[in-house]
This record gives C-alpha cells, sequence and structure tokens, in this order.
C-alpha cells in the first residue's frame, strides 16, 4: 500500500527536518514522545498496518519498524550533540586561571600559609633524610594483624585497651599509630635500614586540651646488626635539639608498649608553661612526646627478620604535642578545626 508507505517517509522526513533545530534536550524528548510515543506520529501511521492486505503488511511493517529504529538513532544523535556543544560552550566561558594573582585579599593577606603540622613534619623529613632514613607511607585503614597482632599485642593483651580504636564494620580499623607500618617497612626495605612514617592516626578518645580522635604521629625505627639504647638516646635528642634549635630539658621513664623491650617515655618541659604546670601538661610540668624503646625481637620476627641477627631502636614522636610546644598553643583542637586567624599566625 503506498500511501502507508508515504506517508511513513514524510512523517520520518519531518523528524529529520525538525531534530534539527533541537538546542535543548528537553526538546528532543518532545519529539520523541510526538513522533515515538504512544499516540505519536509513526506509531499512528504503523496502527494503520492492520487494514493493509496481508501481503503488504510484511514490507511495509519491516519498513516501519526500520524508520522507527533511524528516528531513534537520530534523537540519541542529537542528544549527543547537544550535551557536546554544553561541555564546550562550557570550557569556552568558564575557566578560570590558577596562575592569576587572586584579586581579592583576607586580613590583608593574599595567599594561604602552610599549617603548622605540616611544616614541621616538612622539617623533621628534611631532618631525618639527611641522616639518611627513608621516608614510608601506609594506609589509615589497617588490618589488626598490622596495628597490634604482629607488634606483639596477643588477642586478650590488656595493652590493646591502652588504645582505644575505632572499629570499621568489616572487621578493619583505624591504625591507632604509626608503628602499624613497623612490620610492613621490614617486609620492605632490606636491612640495615632506617625510615620513619609521619602520618595521621586515629583514637576513639575523649576530646579535651590535650586529646584528639584525630592527630598526627611519626614512627621512626632502624633495624641493624648492632642497635643499643645509648644509639637510640642520641638519635632523639639531635631530633629535639633540631626542632626547638636549643637544648631542651627532658627526661627519660620506663615505658610500656608490647613492641619494644626496653620501652621508654622520653618526656620534655612543658614549654608553655616552662614546668609550672598548666592544662597541656595535665599540671605536671612534663609532657610525653617521645616514646621510644628497642625494637622486640617478636617484633623482628614479624617482620621476617631472624632477631639472632638483627636488632633496632623505634621511636613515635606526637606530632601535635610537639607543635603545641614550639608554638606555644595551648589546646590540641585547633588542628582540627582551624580557623584562618589562627593559621595566619603561622604564614
Ligand atoms: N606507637 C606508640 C603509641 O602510639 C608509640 C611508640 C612508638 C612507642 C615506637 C615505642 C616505640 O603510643
Amino acid at each position: 500500500m503506498p500511501n502507508l508507505q508515504s506517508s511513513l517517509t514524510s512523517v520520518h522526513n519531518l523528524l529529520k527536518e525538525k531534530i534539527k533545530d533541537c538546542s535543548k534536550q528537553e526538546d528532543v524528548e518532545l519529539l520523541r514522545i510526538q513522533y515515538l510515543g504512544k499516540k505519536g506520529e509513526i506509531t499512528a501511521v504503523l496502527k494503520g498496518l492492520g487494514k493493509v492486505d496481508p501481503k503488504e503488511r510484511a514490507e511495509i511493517g519491516k519498513l516501519g519498524n526500520q524508520l522507527k529504529n533511524e528516528a531513534e538513532t537520530l534523537l540519541k544523535n542529537q542528544i549527543e550533540i547537544i550535551q557536546n556543544n554544553y561541555y564546550t560552550t562550557l570550557a569556552k566561558n568558564e575557566y578560570f586561571d590558577v596562575t592569576a594573582t587572586p584579586s581579592f585579599s583576607y586580613m590583608g593577606k593574599t595567599t594561604g600559609s602552610i599549617h603548622p603540622i605540616s611544616k614541621t613534619w616538612q622539617k623533621l623529613e628534611e631532618v631525618f633524610t639527611s641522616m639518611g632514613f627513608s621516608i614510608m607511607d601506609g594506609p589509615q585503614i589497617e588490618t589488626d594483624y598490622n596495628n597490634f597482632e604482629a607488634l606483639n599485642f596477643t588477642d586478650d593483651h590488656p595493652a590493646r585497651d591502652m588504645q582505644d580504636t575505632f572499629y570499621t564494620t568489616d572487621g578493619h580499623l583505624l591504625r591507632t599509630h604509626t608503628s602499624a607500618v613497623q612490620v610492613r617497612a621490614m617486609q620492605k626495605l632490606n636491612p640495615p635500614m632506617r625510615m620513619i612514617v609521619p602520618g595521621r592516626v586515629f583514637r576513639f578518645e575523649e576530646i579535651d586540651a590535650s586529646h584528639e580522635h584525630t592527630f598526627y604521629q611519626m614512627e621512626g625505627m632502624l633495624i641493624d646488626k648492632k642497635v643499643s639504647v645509648s644509639n637510640l638516646l642520641y638519635l632523639m635528642q639531635s631530633l629535639l635539639k633540631n626542632i626547638f634549635e636549643k637544648e631542651v630539658n627532658v627526661r627519660l621513664r620506663p615505658g610500656y608498649f608490647p613492641f619494644v623491650e626496653p620501652g621508654f617515655e622520653l618526656d620534655m618541659e612543658c614549654l608553655i608553661c616552662d614546668g609550672k604546670g598548666c592544662s597541656v601538661c595535665k599540671k605536671s610540668g612534663w609532657v610525653e612526646v617521645l616514646p621510644c624503646g628497642l625494637v622486640h625481637p617478636n617484633v623482628i620476627k614479624s617482620g621476617g627478620l631472624d632477631p639472632n641477627k638483627w636488632q633496632g631502636a623505634a621511636f613515635g614522636l606526637g606530632l601535635n604535642r610537639l607543635v603545641m610546644m614550639h608554638n606555644h598553643i595551648e589546646d590540641i583542637r585547633y588542628f582540627q578545626n582551624p580557623n584562618i586567624e589562627f593559621l595566619n599566625q603561622f604564614n
């Protein structure tokens, strides 16, 4: 039935013409409804198929389907063209020059400043790389194995309670200390080796002037044939001298950590109150900044090394406390909830 065929073709040609004028996706959608919808024009023509001589029906049906498919493709292509045009125009008109001089200033300044923690972090990396240490990194979401078990904390070890832990629902945890990287480091770097791990750690803590749930540590570890407490002390002293650029009063106390033996707490005199006692040092005049010790043979074993051949020393520097001492910051909460006025002091 040539009639139906020519109506199909002319409807199709009309669609072809109209679609070129569509510059919005909504217009394309309207056309789709107008031509291919339940009450659409192509659909309407095809509805007439029932009345056609069965001999011709197959042929016209075929043409109908073919034109329908073509129409679908036309609509789809037009949408693509519209989207491409959109992004091309956007790219042309909306851009910013990251190298441009800012036209605004805040409190008289046009540039940001480096966060005090980052500053100390960078400085420590310089100091340690100059002493032959490599810098390592590790994931913040850790396995119980790396954070505890490999470090000589057995399952029911009471020392696990020393570090209140955030657990994930799939059995991982947010690392409670950068010591979690010790075993990875021993496995990765061939001894003798020295490495530091600066990074973020998490504890499920009650928050106050000296406790945060998120803070920064820097782990240090060295493995060699012979390592002694005096090596460790020398390292700690040069470290503090470098940071504070002067001699600071320190004291060494025995400290318990399952992964070191012997273990120590190195305290420094509180520089906020000059040892008189304040909220940061909890009125004691001393602040714990450097827990350290000689690496426990079980940990050396976890690292895949023979504890009869290798010895180690490790320390875990509390970066926040150190920066607080260095800059006379009296509340640890400033680091996590910084405001621009606080940060500008370090510009
Ligand atoms: N990882 C310990 C802590 O966060 C500190 C530490 C590191 C102690 C290395 C000894 C040796 O409490």
